[in-house]
């Protein structure tokens, strides 16, 4: 059989490049969920997306243009401003901290205001930018899948030009209750534009039910039980959690290299508890209030305070985004603050990393801990979460997860959740994480495992993809 041609969308390619000289790029994948998920047998697939660099030049164009295509990957070039006012400005200004339900800093909102309408010009231009590529490369037939808050304008642009095509879009983040929505000035363009596509999807059902109020309620058109409907027209609406690709994971704690790993850190940290946190430096991972639950947890437990370390990796994220400036520096302040409180002349009690890990670093470390915090105020989903669960089967460690994270919803049972804003809770939390009996944490591990080991990534996407494809042929039905 011939294996059907996916276009996968998104903002940012799975690799990222870096110039070696005019005419020559080093490439890296990273291999996250999505692109695992990709790699499946019943699709090939193709990635259009930008590089995350700034190509100003042709020779240097081409250069990566022709390196990426060897990884089935085709960029998008965007220029300095664009990325200025479409990404760090309408998608990590607005949108993201809007449909993580965290407003806008005081000082912030006017600037902001009187920026809007430039900023979102500039993102329409970049979502018809990536609705080029899209074109140049399509061929009849092939699913278009369209990804994320950067891109709620393109399924617009690609079915103005050919209704024919077979068009999904799914969004990673949450999708907030229509009343958070409608303060946006663009709110009812955004919806339109999303509801061109065929099938909508989102991680959790309650995103999808916001979604579905938000398009009733701005846009005044009709809930049916399969989506919404305009005028007849029919856009499918459901939810998609994803998964990881468990065995991946599994695998790599079996290599020797992260067997090293994980015996160096064991003795390192030896007759100290591990607990480990694993974010973006972003705003709506909740690293200051993990801190400061934390530090309340040390303030009021004196007997743990050699017996148990913090490790907390922080990579940075969008730093040209002034907010994302701000957190670094108070997560520094904090850090600070907490170890010299606490520190002996030997010992911290945070270990705080500014960096990303590679892949067999990352294992080792979720494979040593006792304890993960993922404290996130919202999160679409949280995959640190599902990894820690696949890397943990024989520690059996504890989960503490934020109820305000889609991951809440799927290993709820057995992790111990917690409202990420209450310091107090969070600090209980800790404490009963660290003396948890062996059975229970047992309990709970299997719990979690069960689902992260069959709800892999793979099928996130089969699913989402198969349900395209049906769509698409019960709408032709119908006509
Ligand atoms: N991650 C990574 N290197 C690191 C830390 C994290 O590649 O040093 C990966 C991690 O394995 C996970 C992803 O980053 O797959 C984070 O995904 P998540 O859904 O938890 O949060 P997001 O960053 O998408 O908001
Ligand atoms: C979240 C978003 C992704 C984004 C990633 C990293 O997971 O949902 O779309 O790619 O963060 O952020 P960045 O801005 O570096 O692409």
């Amino acid at each position: 059989p011939i294996r059907q041609r996916l276009l996968v969308v998104a903002n940012r390619l799975p690799v990222s490049a870096v110039r070696k000289d005019k005419d020559s790029w080093l490439l890296e994948i990273n291999a996250g969920g999505l692109v695992s998920a990709l790699l499946v047998k019943d699709f090939e697939a193709r990635w259009i997306g930008w590089a995350g660099v700034n190509v100003p030049d042709e020779v240097g164009q081409k250069a990566l243009t022709k390196a990426l295509a060897e990884k089935r990957c085709i960029p998008v070039f965007l220029d300095e401003e664009i990325v200025h006012q479409y990404y760090n400005g309408y998608c990590n200004n607005i949108l993201w901290p809007l449909f993580h339900y965290l407003g806008l800093p005081q000082e912030d909102r006017l600037a902001t205001t009187r920026s809007f309408q430039s900023q979102f010009a500039a993102y329409k231009k970049a979502n018809q930018m990536f609705a080029d590529v899209v074109n140049k490369h399509y061929v009849e037939g092939d699913v278009v899948w369209c990804h994320d808050y950067h891109l709620m304008f393109l399924p617009k642009c690609l079915k103005e030009r050919n209704s024919k095509m077979k068009v999904g879009w799914f969004l990673h983040t949450p999708f907030p209750s229509s009343e958070i929505h409608k303060t946006l000035p663009s709110r009812s363009e955004l919806l339109n534009a999303v509801i061109a596509a065929d099938l909508v999807g989102f991680h959790t059902y309650d995103y999808a039910r916001h979604f579905v109020s938000a398009c009733t309620r701005i846009l005044g058109i009709e809930a049916t039980p399969e989506g919404v409907e305009d005028q007849g027209r029919l856009t499918r609406v459901a939810a998609f959690p994803i998964g990881i690709d468990s065995e991946r994971f599994i695998r790599a704690l079996g290599v020797p290299q992260v067997q090293k790993h994980m015996k160096e850190l064991k003795e390192r940290f030896d007759g100290r508890k591990v607990m480990l946190g694993v974010d973006r430096l972003d705003m709506i991972k909740g690293i200051p209030q993990k801190l400061l639950a934390f530090e309340k947890f040390l303030e009021e437990k004196p007997s743990w305070h050699d017996k148990v370390v913090l490790l907390q990796i922080a990579v940075p994220t969008r730093t040209d985004v002034p907010e994302y400036q701000k957190l670094s520096s108070q997560v520094h302040e904090i850090v600070g603050r907490i170890n010299g409180r606490f520190g002996t002349l030997t010992a911290v009690p945070i270990h705080h990393l500014d960096r990303s890990l590679d892949f067999q670093a990352l294992c080792a470390l979720y494979a040593v801990t006792d304890v993960a915090l993922v404290t996130s105020l919202r999160d679409g989903m949280n995959l640190v979460s599902y990894e820690f669960v696949a890397c943990q089967d024989s520690k059996k460690g504890v989960l503490i997860l934020s109820e305000f994270a889609g991951a809440a919803q799927s290993l709820g049972a057995g992790a111990i959740l917690v409202n990420p804003w209450n310091v107090t809770e969070v600090a209980a939390a800790i404490e009963q994480a660290l003396i948890m009996p062996a059975e229970e944490r047992e309990k709970r591990h299997q719990h979690n495992f069960e689902h992260v080991s069959s709800h892999t990534a793979q099928q996130w996407a089969e699913f989402f993809v198969s349900e395209l494809n049906d769509t698409v042929i019960e709408a032709q039905e119908r006509i």
